[in-house]
């Protein structure tokens, strides 16, 4: 073999390993809309079964429409192929394959938004939602030993009377929900519109997450640490545009869901060797891997990871220490957080 040729195999040798390694490396995801993760097949699958009419004719119709420009084009696509969603046994199946996938991906747990009104306001009642979502969770520790909570984000482009409406009909279901949270259209809908919702939802027990700083300005980011009291910032990444925030989120280790492949994919950088998702690692932030919608955004937890790594060039350690940042982040008890770490550090020690 030619020293070349001999260069290039221990190359791809490499490549190999480290592909290997991120596949198998115990991984925990904090953002994850479940409404994201309704492929194209199964799009069509639930349209046949439940008489919805898609505006596609194919799968690669639906493929083909997902370029987006802005976070909103893609919101428009994601909020349609929603339609389909009807019944229980539609919000099991979806959940099903999400979590199928975390199986083969090594994500030991998982903390999932949905979005309730997204379902109420077309007649989908709210138990309807959650109990398809539970009970496909609960078959998951089960079967594959994954742990997970709910958290229900309320829509911004809707208003405040609304989101105190789907409050009230989560009550019930108190026991399945861990937290708030806050997503949808960030331009235009501050977190201030929602302050008075996140208090009653945080007196009533709720931990409290939002959006902010993925499209819009780092103000949203101080409200939502000041106004709505979130325990995490979901996305964050327009925090490098203050410098005294970037200081103060790694010195409170303040946790930023970062979507790596989202946020190429919705345009906020790019490109991925420009993402800082790294730069803040490496500057002592929580910054934790997700991803986001993954059947809109090409990739699920390995992808992502992948993704990052490939052009980033990550030590083993940095890439373990997104998985310790994620459980540091979790919403889980500190015994719960102790078993994770434990299965990391036999990960890394073997
Ligand atoms: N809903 C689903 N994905 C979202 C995202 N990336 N930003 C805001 N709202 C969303
Ligand atoms: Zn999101």
């Amino acid at each position: 073999m030619t020293e070349i040729l001999q260069e290039k195999s221990v190359c791809l040798q490499d490549k190999e390993t480290s592909v290997n390694f991120i596949q198998q490396l115990p991984k925990v995801e904090l953002h994850l809309h479940i409404e994201g993760t309704l492929e194209p097949e199964m799009m069509f699958a639930l349209a046949e079964r439940n008489g919805v009419t898609l505006p596609y004719n194919s799968e690669e119709e639906v493929r083909a429409a997902y370029q987006f420009s802005n976070l909103q084009s893609f919101l428009d696509i994601y909020y349609q192929g929603a339609n389909v969603l009807l019944h229980e046994q539609d919000f099991y199946d979806l959940t099903w394959a999400y979590l199928e996938r975390c199986h083969q991906d090594n994500v030991i747990h998982t903390e999932i938004f949905f979005d309730p009104q997204t379902h109420t306001e077309r007649g989908v009642p709210f138990e309807v939602v959650i109990n398809g979502i539970v009970r496909a969770l609960d078959d998951a520790k089960d079967k594959f030993g994954i742990s997970s909570g709910i958290i229900m984000c309320f829509l911004r482009h809707l208003d405040e009377a609304s989101a105190f409406e789907t409050l009230d009909q989560a009550l019930p279901f108190k026991h399945h929900i861990v937290g708030v949270g806050l997503d949808s259209s960030e331009l235009g809908h501050p977190p201030e519109k929602f302050r008075r919702v996140f208090e009653k939802a945080r007196q009533e027990g709720f931990i409290a997450v939002a959006h902010a700083g993925e499209e819009g300005p780092v103000s949203n980011i101080y409200d939502s640490l000041e106004l709505l009291k979130v325990s995490r910032i979901d996305h964050g990444v327009r925090c490098v545009d203050d410098e005294e925030l970037v200081t103060s989120l790694a010195q409170s280790r303040m946790p930023l869901t970062v979507c790596p492949l989202s946020n190429i994919k919705l345009k906020v950088f790019d490109k991925m060797a420009q993402h800082n998702i790294v730069d803040l690692l490496r500057k002592g932030l929580c910054v934790t891997i997700n991803s986001d919608d993954p059947a809109y955004f090409g990739g699920y937890m390995t992808d992502n990871f992948l993704a990052v790594d490939h052009c980033h060039h990550l030590s083993r350690e940095e890439l373990a220490q997104f998985t310790l940042n994620a459980i540091e982040a979790s919403f889980i008890s500190e015994e719960q957080k102790q078993q994770l770490v434990d299965r990391l550090d036999a990960y890394m020690a073997g």
